[in-house]
């Protein structure tokens, strides 16, 4: 068997016209532009590369992008500052803070300081909160991406075994609230999960987000399973640097019902349900 490819780069598209098409109704009828404002503080290059990606793409679906780059050495009053400007600015549907800050700042305290209606991330404790008891919420931008792709293709979800395996707070707790929402039974598993390869045989919804290459191989996955790859890894092989997941592609691929790649498949939905995220927050604090 080979698995079909779930193709996230084409979904991520369509849920990016589907935004801007709403955009342009939001500007036509009523006047309004949301507004995405994100903060980087420091110069780490892969945080660089992604504020430049939705910067550019919050412009594309026809919103106003506003970028705040500080310095590493930015002290907490500072950033608090600029947050509180944010919280208060109505041109300002959505913030994000790029993670991670650098050292000296504590990015609880930060995230928790947004207020949680523009908190697009779904950070916040009050937004992690109402998801884990079924309130509306943000929500986080990956699982939320990995939601919407399982949705398309396997329509309901009512009653399916799911394993997520990693159990972060931005990928594995939002995903397991998720599943749960959508009434799965969902298992949790992680590093130290005895046999893990027999928990994650079980699984109809295999989620991988690990952030070790290529761990997840064929031998772990139920014939027939929709797997779905969060990890994005960069690895030395044949002299010279590859993007992989946290799933054997090859060998998953041939047990699997259907599996997402990496590249092309989670990563370009997290951009796009920022810019979904940052529509809704729009149109909340609208009415
Ligand atoms: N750093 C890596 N992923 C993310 C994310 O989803 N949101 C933020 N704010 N920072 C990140």
């Amino acid at each position: 068997m080979t698995a079909k490819r779930i193709d996230g780069k084409a979904f991520a598209a369509g849920v990016r016209a589907r935004v801007a098409e709403e955009v342009a109704r939001l500007k036509e009828g009523h006047g309004i532009v949301p507004g995405l404002a994100v903060v980087l503080v420091g110069e780490d290059p892969a945080s660089q590369v992604y504020v430049g990606a939705k910067g550019k793409q919050t412009v594309e679906v026809g919103m106003a992008s506003f970028e705040h780059r500080l310095p590493a050495e930015t002290s907490e009053a500072e950033l608090l500052a600029l947050i509180d400007r944010l919280n208060h600015d109505p041109a300002v549907h959505g913030i994000l803070v790029q993670l991670p800050l650098p050292a000296h700042l504590n990015a609880d305290l930060v995230i928790n300081a947004l207020d949680p209606a523009k908190d697009v991330d779904g950070f916040h404790i009050s937004n992690v909160g109402r998801l884990g008891t079924g309130q509306k919420s943000m929500v986080p931008c990956t699982p939320l991406g990995c939601l919407m792709m399982l949705r398309d293709h396997l329509g309901s979800l009512s009653g399916l075994n799911a394993v997520v395996v990693g159990r972060s707070n931005i990928v594995g707790k939002p995903m397991a609230q998720l599943l749960l929402g959508e009434s799965c039974t969902v298992t949790v598993a992680h590093s130290r999960t005895r046999d893990l390869a027999a928990v994650c045989r079980g699984a109809d919804i295999l989620v991988a987000a690990v952030g070790r290459p290529e761990m997840i191989t064929g031998d772990f996955v139920k014939p027939g399973a929709t797997v779905i790859d969060v990890g994005i890894n960069r690895i030395e092989r044949d002299g010279k640097t590859k993007l992989v997941g946290d799933v054997d592609y090859a060998s998953a691929a041939e047990v699997a019902g259907a599996i997402t790649p990496v590249p092309g498949g989670v990563g370009p939905m997290t951009i796009a349900c920022l810019l979904a995220n940052t529509l809704t927050a729009c149109c909340r604090a609208n009415g």
